[in-house]
C-alpha cells in the first residue's frame, strides 16, 4: 500500500491535527515524519481540547499505531509531559506508540542555544518557538547529534557530557548573555529521558516496509507548513526541517514512488506566527476580526498570530512543491460576516505582474494584487452537509479549485471533528 501524506501548506496551523484525527479511522498508522515540539496540534472532540507537540495525532484512536519518525526531533521533557496528559485520559500509549531509533534527541543545551541565538539577532529575530529545534537540526547535520537509538548504549551519556559541555562554550560567545542552571535542567532531563527508554524504540523504515508489504494503510502526519521549509519557505524565517512532501520521504524512510495521496491543508484565509514577511496580512479590522473570531493564538506559545488574506500566489507554490492531490480548507466559518473577501491572485513584484512565488517577498519588492469575492453570511459551525453550503462559499470553493486545479474535498467548519464536510 502506498503511504498517503497530510501536510500545511501555509506558514502552519492550518488544522493538521484536527484532520489527521478525522482521517485516522481509515488508516492503521499515522507517522510524524519533521519538526518537533515546536508544532502545535489541536484535536477537539466530546467537548475536550487536547494539543499534542510530538505524538501524532491518532494517539486517541483505539486501533491506530503512532509512529515518531527519524526525521522527528524529540524534547524528552516536553514528551513526557504529553505522555502524562494521555495518560488523564487513560490513553494506553503503551500499546500505540512507536519510535525511531534514528530520531534525534533535544537537549537542555539546544534550547539555551536558541534562547541565546535569538536573544543576538535583536531586530531580525527568526521568532522561533525556543524549543531548541535549530540547533537540534544543526547537530543532526553536522554529524554531532545525540539518536533515540544511542540511549540503549552504554556510552551515551559520556556523550552527552562532550556535546553539551561544546555547547556550553558556544552559548558563552554569544553577544546575548542568558542566565540558567544546567544542573537544574538536567535532572528534570534525565528524569524524562528513563520515561522515554520506557517506550519502544524500532528501526521504523523497517517497519513501515513490512507494514505497507502486509498492506496496510499509513498516513504521514507532516508538522509546520510549505512556507517554514527549510528550503522552499520564506528563507531565514522558517524552520530547520524539510515540512513539505520530500521530506516524508526522508523523515520515515518511504520511497518517493511509495507515496499515494498528498492531502494539502490550508486556512480560508491566511495565518502566521513568528517573524518573516507575509504579503497579505492585514493590520486593519479585518485582520482583528479574522484573530479574534479564529482565535489565532499558538498552540504553543500561546502568541497571537499575524493574519490576513487568503494568498493564492503562495498556495500555488504549495501545491506544487508537495505534488498536492486533495485539498482541504479549514475556518470557513470564521470568514461567515465578510460582505467581500479578497484573493491575492498575482503579485506586483520589483513594478511587475507575476503569478509565481519569487525568491524575495519582503514587503519593498511585493505588492498583493487581489480579486474580491463575495462573502456569505450564514452560521456554517452546524452545517454536516455539502448540500447545506451556501452559494457564496461554493463560489470561493469552486474560484480556488479552479485556480489551484486541485479538488478541495474536505470543508471544515469548526473545530470539532464532527464540524467536518466531506465533498
Ligand atoms: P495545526 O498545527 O495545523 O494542527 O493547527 P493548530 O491546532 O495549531 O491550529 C488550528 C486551530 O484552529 C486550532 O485551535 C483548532 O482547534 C482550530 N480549528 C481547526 N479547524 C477549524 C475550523 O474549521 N474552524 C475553526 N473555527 N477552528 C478550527
Ligand atoms: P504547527 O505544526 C506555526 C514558526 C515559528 C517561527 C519559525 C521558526 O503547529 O503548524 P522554530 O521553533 O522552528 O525555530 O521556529 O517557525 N513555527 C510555527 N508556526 N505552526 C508551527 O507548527 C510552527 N513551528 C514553527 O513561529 O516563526
Ligand atoms: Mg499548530
Amino acid at each position: 500500500m502506498a503511504v498517503d501524506l497530510l501536510l500545511g501548506l501555509q506558514w502552519g496551523d492550518e488544522g493538521k491535527g484536527k484532520i489527521v484525527d478525522v482521517l485516522t479511522s481509515k488508516y492503521n498508522i499515522i507517522a510524524r515524519f519533521q519538526g518537533g515540539p515546536n508544532a502545535g496540534h489541536t484535536l477537539v472532540f466530546n467537548g475536550k481540547k487536547h494539543v499534542l507537540h510530538t505524538i501524532p495525532s491518532g494517539i486517541f484512536h483505539d486501533d491506530a499505531m503512532n509512529l515518531v519518525g527519524n526525521g522527528v526531533v524529540i524534547d524528552p521533557v516536553i514528551f513526557k509531559g504529553e505522555l502524562k496528559k494521555l495518560e488523564e485520559q487513560n490513553i494506553d500509549y503503551r500499546k500505540s506508540l512507536l519510535i525511531s531509533r534514528k530520531a534525534h534527541i533535544i537537549l537542555p543545551t539546544h534550547r539555551l542555544l536558541d534562547a541565546a541565538s535569538e536573544a543576538s539577532k535583536g531586530k531580525a529575530k527568526i521568532g522561533s518557538t525556543l524549543k531548541g529545534i535549530g540547533p537540534t537540526y544543526m547537530d543532526k547535520t553536522g554529524r554531532n547529534g545525540i539518536r533515540v537509538g544511542d540511549l540503549e548504549l552504554s556510552d551515551w551519556k559520556e556523550r552527552y557530557r562532550t556535546l553539551a559541555d561544546k555547547h556550553e562554550s558556544m552559548i558563552a560567545f554569544y553577544d546575548a548573555k542568558i542566565e540558567y542552571d544546567l544542573e537544574e535542567l538536567e535532572i528534570e532531563f534525565f528524569k524524562a529521558i528513563d520515561i522515554l527508554k520506557s517506550l519502544k524504540f524500532i528501526d521504523s523504515e523497517e517497519y513501515i516496509h513490512q507494514a505497507q508489504k502486509a498492506g496496510k494503510t499509513i498516513l504521514a502526519e507532516g508538522a509546520q507548513g510549505s512556507l517554514l521549509d527549510i528550503d522552499f519557505g520564506t528563507y531565514p524565517y522558517v524552520t530547520s526541517s524539510n515540512t513539505t512532501a520530500a521530506g516524508a520521504c526522508t523523515g520515515l524512510g518511504v520511497a518517493p514512488n511509495q507515496i499515494g495521496e498528498v492531502f494539502g491543508i490550508f486556512k480560508a484565509y491566511t495565518t502566521r506566527v513568528g517573524s518573516g514577511p507575509f504579503p497579505t496580512e492585514l493590520f486593519d479590522e479585518d485582520g482583528a476580526t479574522m484573530g479574534r473570531v479564529g482565535q489565532e493564538f499558538g498552540a504553543t506559545t500561546g502568541r497571537p498570530r499575524r493574519c490576513g488574506w487568503l494568498d493564492l500566489v503562495a498556495l500555488k507554490y504549495a501545491c506544487q512543491v508537495n505534488g498536492v492531490t486533495q485539498l482541504m480548507m479549514m475556518k470557513g466559518d470564521v470568514l461567515s460576516g465578510f460582505k467581500t473577501l479578497k484573493v491575492c491572485t498575482a503579485y506586483k513584484y520589483k513594478g511587475e505582474i507575476i503569478h509565481h512565488f519569487p525568491y524575495n517577498i519582503e514587503p519593498e519588492n511585493v505588492e498583493p494584487i487581489y480579486t474580491e469575492v463575495s462573502g456569505w453570511q450564514e452560521d456554517l459551525t452546524a452545517m454536516s452537509e455539502d448540500s447545506q453550503l451556501p452559494k457564496a462559499l461554493n463560489d470561493y470553493i469552486e474560484f480556488l479549485e479552479k485556480e489551484l486545479e486541485v479538488p478541495i474535498t474536505i470543508v471544515s467548519v469548526g473545530p470539532d471533528r464532527k464540524q467536518t464536510i466531506f465533498r
